[in-house]
């Protein structure tokens, strides 16, 4: 079937205004807002339980160095806003599969802060294990973790054991067996009074933080219905041609949006920001959930096996409802926003602002900020100030929040996300990672894809 636009009444398809955008516009938009406020207070009041500790760091001097793994895309925006956002901070070792991606991230890095790079050919680390060798530098205060999320809980259980703070980008894992192992690693940290802070950004953005409390004090009346929409062109985000000298590893590493085992399919890997604010404002994670979706665009092997629309209802249990849209399909008009229904108004929320309409409408007056600065700022303020900061299990109920929908609409059943979080052995990861063949999955049949 080919892909139709769909269009609503009246609008033009246009392209998603909150797709990424070029590194510089992002990191202009940032910085220019940062400058503009005091984030510093902000990120304190966000950072929320704290205990009092020594406040060392493993440099034993001012400077945080960071080692990042994975520099990619997003990897290197996120390495290039830290640099620019907080004092006393350095770059100091890199990790990535692929050399190709370590030397344009450090072009990158060299130009957008060349003050705070300090990476010599002897400090990046390549392939599988190279995140261990960043590991075992003991100057490395924070690790970045940038790559698909595939990776991420054996890699952060690795650096717990390891005894270093972490900057993890969204989201948490692909699966539950991974979410259990995240909550585990978790739970270690604690003890090891460690810091990790996740890239769910909008937890530190002023338009989101006030609306959300202006909806808690009643502002637009009861809670009725939650609205989680990430409805975008990018169908092709990470496509890149197959080359002949790729091994079926290599290709799926460097295409890993394509491919659930690394991305968990477009609803985990780019709906859980907007399922994280659902969640956020009901404070509560849904208790079950029922999804239907498929792929009209992404028919041909090319495009890995994952879906390229979902639509998933959550039910909280109390008659609150989250209704969660995704869509990456060409020609469809882009709507990226969260919107909050009540008895008495609906409250809308973007990354461009926030406001109400309804009994009492109300408009963020400020300016809005991705939140990405004032995150970096809070993880460094929590380790020099020894008052730990752990985000990682709201980034597990977010990411669990969608994998229980990817589950439900892969297999056609509804899932109940206690039954997902505790019992489902769901396990995407291939028997071995090496750089070599790795047979692509089928594309899911609800109906046929068993509920594991
Ligand atoms: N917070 C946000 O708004 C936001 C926006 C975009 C992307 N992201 C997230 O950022 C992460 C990275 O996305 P990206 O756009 O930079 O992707 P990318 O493909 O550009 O970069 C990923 C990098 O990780 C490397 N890599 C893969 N597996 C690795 C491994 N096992 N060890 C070391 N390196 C490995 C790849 O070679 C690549 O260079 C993803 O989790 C994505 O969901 C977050």
């Amino acid at each position: 079937m080919s892909c139709r636009p769909s269009r609503v009444q009246g609008a033009r398809p246009r392209r998603c205004t909150h797709a990424r955008y070029p590194m510089k516009k992002q990191l202009q938009i940032t910085v220019d807002s940062l400058s503009r406020r005091g984030f510093m207070t902000r990120s304190a009041a966000v950072a929320g339980a704290a205990v009092a500790t020594s406040g060392v760091h493993a440099a034993g001097s001012d400077t945080l160095r960071i080692a990042m793994v994975g520099c990619g895309d997003r990897g290197t925006r996120d390495a290039v806003v830290f640099l620019q956002s907080v004092k006393g901070v350095e770059l100091y070792a890199m990790a990535d599969m692929f050399q190709d991606r370590i030397d344009s991230s450090l072009a990158e890095l060299r130009k957008s802060a060349p003050d705070k790079v300090n990476v010599p050919k002897e400090r990046m680390f390549l392939g599988f294990d190279g995140y261990k060798k960043a590991l075992a530098l003991g100057e490395v205060d924070i690790v970045m973790y940038l790559t698909p999320p595939g990776f991420r809980p054996e890699h952060v259980a690795e650096t717990v054991k390891a005894g270093k703070h972490m900057f993890l980008e969204k989201p948490g894992a692909v699966d539950a067996v991974g979410i259990r192992a995240l909550l585990a690693a978790a739970e270690e940290a604690d003890k090891k009074r460690l810091s990790i802070v996740v890239g769910t950004q909008q937890r530190y953005a002023p338009q989101y933080l006030d609306l959300i409390d202006l909806i808690w004090n009643g502002r637009i009346g009861d809670i009725r219905v939650l609205k989680a929409h990430w409805i975008c062109d990018m169908v092709d985000w990470h496509f890149h041609p197959r080359r002949p000298e790729w091994s079926d590893m290599e290709w799926q590493i460097r295409c890993w949006p394509f491919f659930t085992w690394l991305s968990g399919d477009h609803l985990v890997e780019q709906l859980c920001h907007n399922i994280d604010v659902c969640n956020w404002v009901a404070k509560a994670v849904p208790v079950a959930c029922t999804g239907l979706g498929g792929r009209q665009c992404r028919t041909g092997p090319e495009h890995g096996h994952i879906y390229d629309h979902f639509a998933v209802e959550y039910r909280y249990g109390n008659g609150l409802t989250m209704i969660a849209l995704a869509a990456q399909m060409y020609g469809v008009t882009g709507d990226v926003c969260n919107r909050i229904e009540g008895t008495k108004g609906v409250a809308y929320v973007t990354r461009g602002g926030a406001h109400i309409e309804g009994e009492r409408p109300w408009r963020y007056q400020g300016n809005p900020s991705s939140g990405e600065g004032e995150m970096y700022n809070a993880l460094a303020e929590s380790i020099r100030e020894g008052k730990p900061i752990n985000e990682c299990p709201r980034l597990a109920q977010a990411t669990m929040t969608a994998i229980a929908g990817r589950m439900s609409t892969y297999t056609g059943r509804a899932v109940q996300y206690d039954w997902a979080l505790k019992e489902s052995k769901e396990d995407l990861r291939p028997a071995k990672y090496e750089l070599g063949p790795l047979p692509v999955a089928p594309v899911a049949m609800p109906g046929k894809t068993p509920l594991v």
